[in-house]
This record gives C-alpha cells, sequence and structure tokens, in this order.
C-alpha cells in the first residue's frame, strides 16, 4: 500500500515521500548503518606457487551516516578509500557483507521486486566519465529516454517530450538538435549534462554523484556543479556527492563525512569540518587544497603526515596510525566515534578524555 501511495506521488512530480517513519526520524532520506564489504583478491597460480597468499581488501568496514531529505551530504577521501564502493552498495549494484540502508524509511536489502523498481527509480546515479558512461551508438534521446522504458513508459510520444524537457532543464540546447546526436558529437561537459539529464529524468529523490566533474575541464566544473545546485533546489533532489576535492565539496554540501581506508573518521555540518577540522588525516586533506596565494602556503602550512617504520596490526587499531604526525600508543587500539561538539563526530584519541 506504501509502496502503491509513493508510486502515485511520484507520478504526480512530486519528490516528497509518503512514508511516515521518515517524519518520525528528521526527515532523513537515507539512513546507513555499519556496512561492510569485503573483497576476496583471488590469487593467479603463479603468484600462489610465489607464496602469495589469497588477499581480503576491507573496502568498507563498517560505515554509517544518514542523509537529510533535500540535502547534500558529501562523501570524501583518498583513492582507494571507498568511496565508490559505497555508492554501489547503497545502490543495490552490489550487496554488503553486512549492516542496513534505509530509504525513505524502507529496508532497501528487503525489498521484493516491485519495491526495488519504486527503489531504482528514486536512486540515480551520475558516474565520473561522461565518455564511458554513454552508450556510443545510442542518440541522446534514446539515452535519455531509456530508463522511462524500463519504468514502464511505453508511449513513444510521451517519452520523447520527457527526454526534451529534460534536456532543457540541463541547458542543452537547441534540444531538438542535441536530442539526435550521438555522445561523440558532444563535448565533455555536454556529456555529463546528457547524463545529468538521463539521471534526472525519472524525477528521482536521491541522486548519488560520484565525482561528476573531475574528468571535466576545469573550466565547465564550475558550470556543471552550478547546475546541480540549481535542479536541486528546483526539484528538492538530495545529492550524495562523492568527490576526492574539498574545495568543490565547500561549494556543494550541506554535510560531510570523511572516509579513510573503509572507515569515516569525521562527519557533520560542512562548515564546522572545514573551518575547524579535528582528525589528524582530515587536517592533511584540507592542507591538499591548492591555494591562490603561494606565499601564504608557505608560511602557514605544516607537514602532516609523516611514514611510520615501526610495526603495529592496523586491523586492531586506527588505520591512520602509520601515517599520523600525533600517533600515539594508545593509537594501536581502534579509537570509538565521539560526539565533539553538537553534530561533530570525531573517530581520533585525541580528543578522548
Ligand atoms: N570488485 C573489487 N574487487 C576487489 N577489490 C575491489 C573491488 N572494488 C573495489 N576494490 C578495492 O576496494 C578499495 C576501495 O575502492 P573504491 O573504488 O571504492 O575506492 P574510491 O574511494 O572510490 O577510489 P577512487 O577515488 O580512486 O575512485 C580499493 O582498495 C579497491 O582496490
Ligand atoms: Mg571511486
Amino acid at each position: 500500500m506504501m509502496e502503491v501511495m509513493s508510486m502515485a506521488m511520484l507520478d504526480a512530480g512530486s519528490t516528497q515521500s509518503t512514508n511516515n517513519n521518515k517524519d518520525k526520524d528528521n526527515n532523513l532520506l537515507l539512513e546507513v548503518d555499519r556496512i561492510r564489504k569485503w573483497f576476496r583478491i583471488k590469487r593467479s597460480i603463479l603468484e600462489i606457487l610465489q607464496g602469495r597468499q589469497e588477499g581480503i581488501v576491507k573496502a568498507v568496514d563498517g560505515v554509517s551516516f544518514s542523509i537529510k531529505q533535500g540535502s547534500t551530504f558529501v562523501l570524501a577521501g583518498e583513492s582507494g578509500s571507498g568511496k565508490s564502493t559505497i555508492a554501489r552498495l547503497i545502490l543495490r549494484a552490489i550487496e554488503p557483507d553486512g549492516g542496513s540502508i534505509r530509504f525513505a524509511g524502507r529496508d532497501v536489502l528487503s525489498l521484493d521486486k516491485r519495491g526495488l523498481m519504486w527503489f531504482r527509480r528514486n536512486a540515480q546515479m551520475i558516474h565520473q566519465d561522461p565518455y564511458s558512461s554513454l552508450n556510443p551508438r545510442m542518440r541522446i534521446i534514446s539515452i535519455v529516454g531509456e530508463p522511462l522504458e524500463v519504468h514502464g513508459i511505453k508511449d513513444r510520444k510521451e517519452r520523447d517530450e520527457m527526454v526534451f524537457k529534460a534536456l532543457q532543464e540541463v541547458r542543452l540546447e537547441p534540444v531538438e538538435e542535441i536530442a539526435y546526436r550521438y555522445p561523440h558529437m558532444l563535448s565533455g561537459g555536454q556529456r555529463q549534462r546528457v547524463a545529468i539529464a538521463r539521471a534526472l529524468v525519472l524525477k528521482p529523490m536521491l541522486i548519488v554523484a560520484d565525482e561528476p566533474v573531475s574528468m571535466l575541464d576545469l573550466s565547465v566544473r564550475a558550470e556543471i556543479l552550478e547546475l546541480m545546485q540549481n535542479l536541486k533546489v528546483k526539484h528538492n533532489i538530495t545529492y550524495m556527492y562523492i568527490t576526492h576535492d574539498l574545495s568543490t565539496a565547500r561549494y556543494f554540501g550541506d554535510s560531510i563525512a570523511i572516509l579513510y581506508k573503509g572507515r569515516i573518521v569525521e562527519n557533520g555540518d560542512i562548515d564546522d569540518i572545514l573551518n575547524e577540522p579535528l582528525h589528524p588525516y582530515t587536517q592533511a586533506l584540507i592542507d591538499a587544497i591548492p591555494e591562490p596565494d603561494p606565499s601564504s602556503r608557505l608560511r602557514d602550512k605544516v607537514i602532516r603526515i609523516r611514514s611510520s617504520i615501526d610495526a603495529y596490526d592496523e586491523e586492531k587499531g586506527c588505520r591512520f596510525y602509520a601515517r599520523c604526525p600525533y600517533a600515539m600508543d594508545k593509537c594501536k587500539d581502534e579509537p570509538t566515534m565521539l560526539e565533539v561538539k553538537k553534530g561533530h563526530h570525531v573517530s581520533c584519541f585525541l580528543y578522548q578524555k
């Protein structure tokens, strides 16, 4: 019944969920609790003969966060920290080994076929690479229209009208001309606009954008982010914005979580965290943001990453231990997440009394 109601609301063009649980939970659209994904690395026969064991990569290791309806949540961290794996888990492209995911109050991991269709319609993705994410053999009109067809809009004319409207929304004009082009006839920025139109066309509640501007020319990055921001306000979209670039995060985000080796080390309001980073890893990430005045950089910056030589068991302790300039003996145990200020959490012994 709830599902039928949600579908009906969406068909009427609303992005509001009708689920009562969500209101009780302070308007949270997405609630992720201790999700975990470990990948087994298979070895070749040669590697086994060389004595290399089968390995495990703990790509996501007990990650929890929530996203308020209509807000932008930034997930930041260096390459390999597990950002894309979290995106894939949330969108159910891969199954977690543990934990739970709730979307608009519903348990995403136990949805039936119909529930899954509802979820897929309402949670869309924008990929990093606008060159490989669009099928080169399809015209733009078919690329953007495909999700509509999958989700039951069979009438070609109705579909085309919705596609034209979406292309207009992302300012790909003249629409009638762009719609009949192939991806190779568009620039990187235009292709990313197509990807946004494709994500937008079903009027989803959530859009997960995995490094959506990192492969674009510097000059078009700001334009694409501004477009995404305008669409968010207009359609009350909730974003999960994945990036390793904190300078775009400040422009775009409301809240942020900093990920390091599959665990969140700090999270909270974006201004709190970027103005007063507490975790040594967050501080190092912020130091890496380029500054326009090179002399101030030389004056104020400290090297905040070291390279450790002492042995410790990463599984048992803080995962940043080996690189942390403030590492203490007790950091060989695992720190717990502390709320240091309302809504600002950090997992670090420096702040434990
Ligand atoms: N299918 C897979 N099989 C094995 N290991 C994987 C798989 N997918 C990801 N990993 C590993 O999990 C870790 C996290 O990868 P992930 O792609 O989530 O990182 P990321 O933060 O998105 O990095 P980037 O910024 O480079 O995109 C990495 O060590 C990666 O090698
Ligand atoms: Mg990634």
